[in-house]
């Protein structure tokens, strides 16, 4: 696939078969990963990939409730607060695979050097035929200490992007984008 079709046929997906994903086809990918750019080439990126099925489901549990409690704190509205409370509502979508991207430095620019790692990554993951979606909502409790700890993590990385990766039925119709606002100068 031409990275056009990547780019423009990339979707979060949602809904991913039982298939396991590969070493192989996940070493592929963070290999990609790796190709970003960063500031000063730091390549600070530390990647964790969990495909232990007691650990998913205790990152879809906790990573659900740090974000719920967020969500109150701040008050969410009440339709997202019951959409979360659920307990059907699984924020990893029962995905095979979570690919965790920490930046081991936490430098002014560790938050946008592995974003553009994960864009790689997701962009080589949909020309590999895969789906993935960046999970946000796992966000905090990674990055609490006791989600560091349960992932092996270093306690002073910065956890950036969760990115859960599977086989998908089909990837999901484009979600409409808003024209781009462009000020051109000259
Ligand atoms: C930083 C970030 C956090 C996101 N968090 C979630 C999330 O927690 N759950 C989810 O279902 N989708 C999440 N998404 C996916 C977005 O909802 C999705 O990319 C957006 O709706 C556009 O759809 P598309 O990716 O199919 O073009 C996240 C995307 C980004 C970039």
């Amino acid at each position: 696939m031409d990275l056009e079709t990547a780019i423009r046929e990339r979707r979060a997906v949602r809904h991913y078969t039982d298939e396991p994903v590969s070493d192989g086809v996940l070493r592929q990918l963070i290999d990609a990963a790796t190709l970003a750019p960063s500031a000063m080439n730091e390549q600070p990126w530390l990647f964790t990939v969990v495909r232990d099925k007691e650990l998913l489901k205790r990152v879809s549990r906790d990573g659900k409730a740090a974000t719920l409690a967020i969500m109150i704190a701040n008050g969410a509205p009440s339709e997202r607060v019951e959409k979360m409370k659920n307990p059907a509502y699984d924020i990893l979508y029962n995905a095979p695979a979570l690919i965790v991207i920490a930046s081991a430095s936490s430098g002014p620019w560790a938050a946008v050097n592995c974003s553009l790692a994960a864009q790689n990554l997701m962009l080589a993951a949909r020309a590999a035929g895969l789906g993935t979606c960046w999970i946000g909502q796992a966000q905090a409790w990674l990055a609490s200490a006791d989600g560091k700890a349960a992932l092996g993590l270093p306690p002073d990385c910065t956890p950036v992007a969760a990115i859960i990766v599977g086989h998908t039925a089909e990837f999901p119709p484009p979600v409409p984008r808003k024209p781009a606002e462009v000020k051109w100068i000259g």
